[in-house]
């Protein structure tokens, strides 16, 4: 994504891999619309864009020659926290915004904008930098193990979702580059395919090995003793460690313990929040069923069909071995170990 001239484009990853196009909000709703549509997605991402949708609203209130407070811009505030429910850097980023704000009422209109420009685009450099951290970090964990030099991923965790190259698939990219890793088994993940079309997408840009395969394939992939790590992002961390991520990604967790593979979580502390005490109280999205019954428009269910689409799962953190986040790791996380990551 790109902020430019009060504007922000955005890369259309509904439309990716097949088409390359970019759309263009000039105004909150505008934002609000992309990230709820999924063209702008990914945890991350979806934070960063938020902040620019507040800026834009900033924008729009001293050209209407309204007072820009925080009262203000409460309508806009709304309407982008309402674009997605799950993932918690959203609501973390309009937060900053907001703070921001409120820190800055006492000086004068176009002063108030600038200084939340600055922080708009802190909010999105501070990911770009939590990424590198997180990279580095995560790609530490994977031994040099030609037996079991192959890690599985699940979702987009990339550069399309983030602000820089990435949470989980930085530690991928980063663990490419050291000469940790053969290559990546890329789920595809149904029903919208974030795996084929965007991971599989970033990974051969990177001249990264892969194997696509379907979701289902994963069990009899972590059988075969190739797999040393699942790694994965994630949409909101609990205070107790507690994961909420792509649908499938529980799934994930309960076949990698079984099968004796570890299963790290990357995420920054963006995606932590500490008033959600546990997973079981994290809100999960649901999608509309065209989703499901549908693939790249075409029907695939009887008409009229009844589907369930939630569009995250939670994973306890007791199968959780590696929370990775920019400022450490945190082995086996539980609450004592989430709290410490912000002392
Ligand atoms: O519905 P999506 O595509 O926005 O879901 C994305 C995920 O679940 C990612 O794993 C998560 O946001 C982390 S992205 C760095």
């Amino acid at each position: 994504m790109k902020y430019k001239d009060k504007r922000l484009h955005v890369l259309d990853q509904r439309l990716l891999p097949h088409r390359v196009e970019w759309l263009c909000c000039s105004d909150a709703t505008c934002v609000a619309k992309v990230i709820r549509d999924m063209a702008v997605r990914g945890a991350p991402a979806i934070g960063v864009a938020a902040a620019y949708g507040y800026l834009l609203a900033a924008h729009a209130a001293i050209a209407q020659g309204d007072d820009l407070t925080v009262t203000t811009l409460e309508p806009a505030y709304r309407e982008l926290a309402a674009a997605r429910p799950t993932a918690v850097n959203l609501v973390w980023a309009l937060d900053c915004m907001a703070a921001c704000l409120r820190t800055v009422e006492s000086l004068e209109g176009d002063e108030r904008l600038r200084r939340l420009s600055a922080e708009a685009q802190m909010i999105e450099s501070r990911d770009v930098e939590a990424n590198l951290a997180m990279s580095q970090l995560g790609a530490g964990l994977i031994d040099s193990d030609s037996e079991r030099g192959w890690v599985l991923t699940h979702c987009n965790t990339g550069a399309l979702a983030t602000a820089g190259q990435g949470t989980a698939l930085g530690v991928v990219r980063d663990a490419w580059a050291a000469g940790r890793l053969r290559g990546v088994f890329v789920d595809e993940t149904r029903p919208w395919l974030q795996g084929s079309r965007l991971t599989a997408w970033e990974l051969q840009q990177e001249s990264i090995p892969y194997r696509l395969i379907c979701d289902s394939a994963a069990a009899s992939v972590l059988a075969t003793g190739q797999v040393s790590w699942v790694i994965v992002g994630a949409d909101r961390v609990a205070a107790n460690g507690d994961v909420a991520n792509k649908i499938g990604t529980y799934a994930l967790a309960v076949l990698a313990r079984h099968h004796g593979v570890k299963f790290m979580v990357v995420a920054p502390r963006s995606t932590i929040d500490r008033d959600c005490a546990h997973g079981g109280a994290i809100e999960i999205e649901e999608r509309p069923a065209s989703e499901v019954s549908e693939i790249a428009g075409r029907p695939v269910a009887p008409e009229g069909v009844v589907v369930y689409n939630p569009a995250f799962d939670v994973t306890p953190a007791g199968l959780i071995d590696a929370l990775v986040t920019e400022v450490g790791v945190v082995r086996r996380p539980d609450r004592a170990g989430v709290a410490r990551l912000f002392e």
